[in-house]
C-alpha cells in the first residue's frame, strides 16, 4: 500500500490530505507552519469556512493524518503530493522559490520506485523540465527510477471537499508509466478522475480554464460598458443572447483572487520569451480590460456624486463588498479593495462596508467603516449598482 505524503497543508493541500485520510490511507502532512501542524494533530481545523473540513480533521487529525514540520519525518512515504504556493512577481513572472524548496526537500527523502505528483498551478512544461531536474539533483536518482506526474487542483475555496468528490480531475505523467502509476493511486480517493496523455496537457488544462474565464469576463465587461453607452439593458440582452453556443459572463469590478488574474501571464510571458509576440494578444488585452474596470467604476461613482447636492469631497461614499469574491472572506488581489484605495487616492470621502467583516476588522485594514444606511451614496461591488 502506498504511504502518502501531502506537502503543503493550506487551503488546497489540507482538504485533499483529509479526503485521502478519509479513504483509508495513512497520510503524512508536511507543512513548515508548526502551529498549523500542532492544531491538525489535535484534531482542530486551522482553515475556517471550509465546508466539511472540521469533521474530517476531528476524525483523522493526529490519527491517520499526521502533520509534521520536518520533511525527514515523512521519509517512510513512497507517494508525494506537492501543493505549495507559486507567487508571481511584479513583472508577472513566476517565482519558483517555494516550489523549489519543497521539491529539493522531497528529493532528499526520495527513494527508488517512489512517485511524486505536483498539484500547484504552474506554467506548462514546468513538471517535465524544472521539477524533474530538482528531484534528480537532490535524490541522485534518474527519472525512471522515480515517477513524476501532474494533477491540477480544481477546488473552489469553501467547497473544496465536495469539489474533490464530484468535480472532474485530470492527471498526466511526465512519461506513460508515471501517468499510470499516479492515476492508479489517485483513483483510490478521487472518484471523477481522468488520465490525460502527459503532464504538460494536465498543466495546460488548468491554465486555459483561467484564461477562458479571464477573456470572457473581459468580454462581458466590455459589452457592459457598451450597453451603458447605448442605453441598453445588459442583463436583459445577456439573458436572451445566451444559449448553447453563447455564454456571455457577468461584468464585474475586475478579476481578483489568487488564480485567474495570474494564469494568463504564464502563457503571455512564455510566448514573449519565444518571441511569439502575437500569440498572447487577446490574453494580454483581456488582462488590461479587467484591470481597468476599477477606473470605469471610479468614474461612474464620481459622476453620481456630482448629482448629489453636496461638495464632492463631502459626499460619503460607501463601497459595499470588499472581498475579491462574494461570500468568501478573502481579500487577496481584491479589485473591490483596490477600488476603495483608488477612490481614496482621488481625495474622495470613502468608506467601506462588508457583511463578512466587523467594524474593527475594516478599521485594522486602515479603512473607514460605515453602515450603508449612513452613506450618501452606496456602490455595491457585487450587484454593480450605485444607489
Ligand atoms: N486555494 C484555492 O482555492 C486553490 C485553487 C486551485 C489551485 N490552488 C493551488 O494551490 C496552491 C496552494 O494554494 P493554497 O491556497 O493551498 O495556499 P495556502 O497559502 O493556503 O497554503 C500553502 C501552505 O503551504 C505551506 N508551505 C509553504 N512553503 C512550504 C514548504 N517549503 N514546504 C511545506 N509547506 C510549505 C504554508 O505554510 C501553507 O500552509 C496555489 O498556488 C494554487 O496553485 C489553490
Amino acid at each position: 500500500m502506498r504511504r502518502i505524503a501531502v506537502i503543503g497543508l493550506g487551503k488546497a493541500g489540507l482538504p485533499i490530505a483529509s479526503v485521502i485520510a478519509d479513504s483509508g490511507f495513512n497520510v503524512s502532512g508536511v507543512d513548515i507552519d508548526k502551529r498549523k501542524c500542532d492544531l491538525i494533530n489535535r484534531g482542530m481545523n486551522p482553515i475556517p469556512d471550509e465546508q466539511g473540513l472540521d469533521g474530517l480533521i476531528a476524525k483523522h487529525g493526529g490519527k491517520n493524518l499526521i502533520a509534521m514540520a520536518e520533511y525527514k519525518d515523512a521519509g517512510d512515504c513512497n507517494f508525494f503530493i506537492v501543493i505549495v504556493p507559486l507567487f508571481i512577481d511584479e513583472n508577472h513572472n513566476p517565482d519558483f522559490a517555494i516550489l523549489e524548496n519543497a521539491f529539493r526537500n522531497v528529493g532528499k527523502i526520495l527513494k527508488k520506485g517512489d512517485c511524486v505528483v505536483l498539484e500547484t498551478t504552474i506554467p506548462p512544461l514546468t513538471t517535465e523540465t524544472i521539477v524533474k531536474g530538482w528531484l534528480e539533483n537532490e535524490s541522485g536518482l534518474k527519472f525512471g527510477e522515480f515517477y513524476l506526474a501532474y494533477s491540477p487542483e480544481r477546488i473552489m475555496t469553501g467547497y473544496s471537499i465536495s469539489r474533490l468528490k464530484e468535480f472532474p480531475k485530470v492527471i498526466g505523467g511526465v512519461d506513460k508509466r508515471s501517468g499510470n502509476i499516479a492515476y492508479d493511486v489517485y483513483k483510490e480517493f478521487i472518484p471523477n478522475l481522468h488520465l490525460v496523455s502527459s503532464s504538460k496537457v494536465a498543466e495546460f488544462i488548468k491554465v486555459i480554464e483561467g484564461c477562458y474565464r479571464d477573456v470572457n469576463i473581459a468580454l462581458a465587461n466590455e459589452l457592459f460598458k457598451i450597453t451603458g453607452e447605448l442605453d441598453i439593458d445588459f442583463y436583459e440582452a445577456r439573458e436572451y443572447a445566451n444559449h448553447q453556443y453563447c455564454n456571455i459572463h457577468l461584468p464585474s469590478t475586475g478579476v481578483g483572487g489568487h488564480c485567474i488574474p495570474f494564469y494568463p501571464w504564464f502563457l503571455i510571458k512564455e510566448m514573449e520569451r519565444r518571441a511569439k509576440y502575437d500569440h498572447g494578444n487577446l490574453l494580454r488585452t483581456s488582462r488590461e480590460i479587467n484591470d481597468q474596470m476599477m477606473n470605469y467604476w471610479a468614474e461612474r461613482i464620481v459622476l453620481e456624486c456630482l448629482r448629489i447636492n453636496k461638495a464632492l469631497g463631502d459626499v460619503k461614499i460607501c463601497v459595499k463588498g470588499i472581498t475579491y469574491r462574494e461570500g468568501i472572506k478573502e481579500l487577496i488581489n481584491s479589485m473591490n479593495l483596490a477600488l476603495v484605495k483608488l477612490l481614496t487616492e482621488k481625495g474622495l470621502n470613502v468608506y467601506a462596508y462588508d457583511e463578512l467583516f466587523i467594524r474593527e476588522e475594516i478599521e485594522e485594514m486602515g479603512l473607514r467603516f460605515i453602515e450603508p444606511g449612513d452613506a450618501d451614496l452606496v456602490f455595491d461591488c457585487f450587484e454593480l449598482v450605485i444607489k
